[in-house]
């Protein structure tokens, strides 16, 4: 799908490019080693809706072995992270077998249907997840939604908080809150 100029700076105004740290990544994804069933070099699948410069997918796909997915919609981000990937290639400890399974696409988050997926990673603002609705309900029963920063308050009808975990940086605090998707009723 053709991404227009104005939708695409529309989406950065509405969610702009915030990194998550690399200590609350790493941290986040041993929760959800330990806690969440996460399970190195198997077949689960994690994305992260809105992914920025990457660092999200690239941590967990050379760390844990998952096929991880980012989709962003601006392609300065995109070119960012692919960069980073290619970099990674020529880095002798990092295996090709880690690095074929992140993958970087561009695209609209609003448009995507999460029903493949296991872990859902996303950093968004309260502001804009009223539009969410329609992406989230696409999900499996068990999925596990990651969301950074924000609680995920508008979704309890399928979205059921089941941890969070406290970043401390300097002074300032933050949370991680991982929720399960609900059983579907039929
Ligand atoms: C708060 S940042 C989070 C970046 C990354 N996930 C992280 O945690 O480091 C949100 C990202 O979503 C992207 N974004 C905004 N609207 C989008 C859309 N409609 N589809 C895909 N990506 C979008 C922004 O460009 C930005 O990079």
């Amino acid at each position: 799908m053709k991404l227009g100029k104005d939708y695409i700076m529309h989406s950065e105004l509405a969610l702009p490019y915030l990194e998550t740290p690399e200590d609350h990544i790493i941290k986040t994804l041993e929760t959800l080693q330990t806690k969440f069933g996460l399970k190195k070099d198997s077949k689960q699948k994690l994305i992260d809706l809105g992914s920025g410069d990457g660092r999200v997918v690239i941590y967990a796909g050379l760390n844990y072995g998952i096929l991880s997915i980012g989709y962003e919609i601006n392609p300065d981000l995109v070119k960012e992270a692919l960069e980073h990937k290619e970099l990674l290639k020529k880095e002798k400890k990092y295996k090709n077998k880690y690095l074929r399974k992140i993958k970087i696409k561009r695209g609209d988050l609003f448009t995507l249907n999460l029903k493949n997926y296991d872990f859902i990673y996303i950093y968004s603002l309260p502001t804009m997840q009223s539009f969410l609705h329609h992406v989230f309900k696409t999900a499996k029963s068990e999925a596990i939604f990651i969301s950074y920063k924000y609680p995920l308050d508008q979704f309890e009808t399928y979205l059921k908080l089941e941890y969070k975990i406290k970043h401390q940086t300097d002074n300032q605090e933050n949370y991680s809150y991982f929720y399960r998707m609900m059983e579907k009723k039929l």
